[in-house]
């Protein structure tokens, strides 16, 4: 019998391409498909609650006790769905499912459904080739669960091998299959993953307008900037990108346009994120100035070089025939990005400053509120394996009212946070 209007429940778990469900979330919904999400508090860490409401326009359930209308939570969830996708799987969530471990609501949810069951896993290498999870894996195939196996690669801990979340093309598209196979049937117009050529020629994903930043322009500045003292040397800092990235990447997955200034980093484009790539500080303002002027929001998380060589040698400078220049290098001042284009705020947009300091974080972030003109200031404290380059960060919202302090969490749960600010702001 085939069936239309088919449900797909997502399992959310605490891994840090739980950003990447928000993509699978749209990729189905572009298919014609209905999303529910159930997720665990591992996974609201990293991606929250409110951004799956949004995009799927649906309650989010995590806790068993989540919604006092259905205290049988887990058993309407587990019928109401077609297709059961956990992506991304943890090892912890999977070892669960292996043993009837019914622990929380998406466990508990997974124990009850009758539907097919499709796991994404994603973890390290080493836990995902341990002989537990292998052993896990063999049991789970035995019943029946399908798994979309992990690639391989670079993996966030730094280590490389298996252990990626697979390609959310691959997910959905094995979703849409696995729908097929039990005769439902899905009547969306476009491909899961067509990108729309806006005019210009910058690419964005379609928003579907799905999202609660869905018809904003938001503008990043991300990474470090680098100041030329000859052809081989330069100024910088150790900024990754990391923050702004993940605040390019949220933005886009909860439907905006989205434009990022970037300085040198090592990462790729975010998915649907429209990069301009920059090496100065003077590159990245003479690039944020149009679509500055364009965006509804502007976050400044770029760690922007306040001081540059004043006479930059086109040649490598020689120890020897060249001490007198490298021992003693003239600098001068580089314009403030935020600054210069903050005093040109237009009423109702939303300017985001950043705070890099190592002591006096709310006085020095108050000081900054005034000084580059901005709405609000993410102060984070930086040294020794503290914001730069690492995966989460602790940060205070200052504004000129109040401060409002945050637990140390992962960059991409902190540019939702930071994104949930603006929204009521705006
Ligand atoms: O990139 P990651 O490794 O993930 O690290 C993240 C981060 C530590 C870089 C990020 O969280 C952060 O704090 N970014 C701001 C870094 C910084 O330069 O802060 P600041 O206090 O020096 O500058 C204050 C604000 O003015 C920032 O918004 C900065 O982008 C802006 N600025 C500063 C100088 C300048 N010439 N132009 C600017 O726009």
């Amino acid at each position: 019998m085939t069936k239309t209007d088919p449900t797909v429940l997502i399992g959310v778990t605490g891994c840090i391409a739980a950003y990447k469900s928000c993509e699978i979330v749209r990729g189905l919904q572009k298919a014609g498909v209905r999303c529910k999400v159930v997720m665990t508090e591992h996974a609201a860490e990293f991606v929250g609650p409110t951004t799956f409401r949004a995009l799927t326009h649906e309650p989010v359930a995590m806790g068993l006790f989540d919604d006092p209308s259905d205290p049988i939570h887990h058993i309407s969830l587990a019928q109401e769905c077609d297709v059961f996708l956990i992506a991304p799987c943890t090892a912890n969530v999977m070892a669960k499912v292996a043993h009837g471990i019914a622990d929380d609501l998406l466990t508990t949810t997974a124990l009850a459904a009758t539907a097919p069951l499709v796991l994404a896993p994603a973890m390290n290498v080493h836990m995902y080739e341990a002989a537990a999870t292998q052993a896990n894996m063999g049991v789970l195939r035995e019943r029946g669960v399908r798994f979309i196996e992990a690639g391989e690669g670079y993996l966030a801990c730094g280590d490389v091998g298996r252990g990626r979340l697979a390609d959310v093309e691959a997910i959905v598209r094995r979703t849409l299959d696995v729908l097929a196979e039990i005769g439902c049937v899905v009547a969306g117009e476009e491909s899961a993953t067509t990108e729309a050529v806006r005019p210009g020629g910058a690419r964005f994903e379609d928003a579907g307008a799905q999202g609660d930043l869905a018809g904003k322009r938001v503008m990043v500045t991300a990474g470090p900037t680098v100041e030329p003292i000859d052809a081989v040397r330069y100024i910088s800092n150790h900024s990754s990108g990391k923050m702004g990235y993940a605040i390019a990447r949220a933005a886009a997955a909860r439907g905006a346009e989205v434009t990022l200034i970037s300085g040198p980093v090592a990462l790729d484009a975010p998915t649907g994120v429209n990069v301009v790539r920059v090496q100065s500080a003077r590159d990245m303002l003479a690039a944020a100035r149009e679509p500055f002027a364009a965006s509804d929001i502007a976050v400044f998380s770029a760690a922007v070089a306040d001081l540059r060589p004043a006479h930059p040698a086109d040649r490598k400078l020689k120890k020897g025939a060249d001490d007198d220049a490298l021992s003693s290098i003239e600098l001068v001042e580089n314009p403030d990005v935020l600054a210069t284009l903050a005093a040109g705020k237009r009423a109702g947009q939303c300017v985001v400053g950043f705070a890099a300091e190592t002591n006096d974080v709310l006085d020095n972030a108050r000081k900054k509120l005034v000084s580059k003109g901005a709405d609000v200031i993410v102060a984070n404290e930086v040294g020794e394996g503290r914001a730069f380059g690492t995966d989460d960060n602790k940060a205070w919202l200052v504004d000129a009212q109040e401060e409002c302090e945050l637990p140390l969490m992962s960059k991409d749960a902190l540019a939702e946070a930071i994104l949930d600010d603006v929204l009521r702001r705006l």
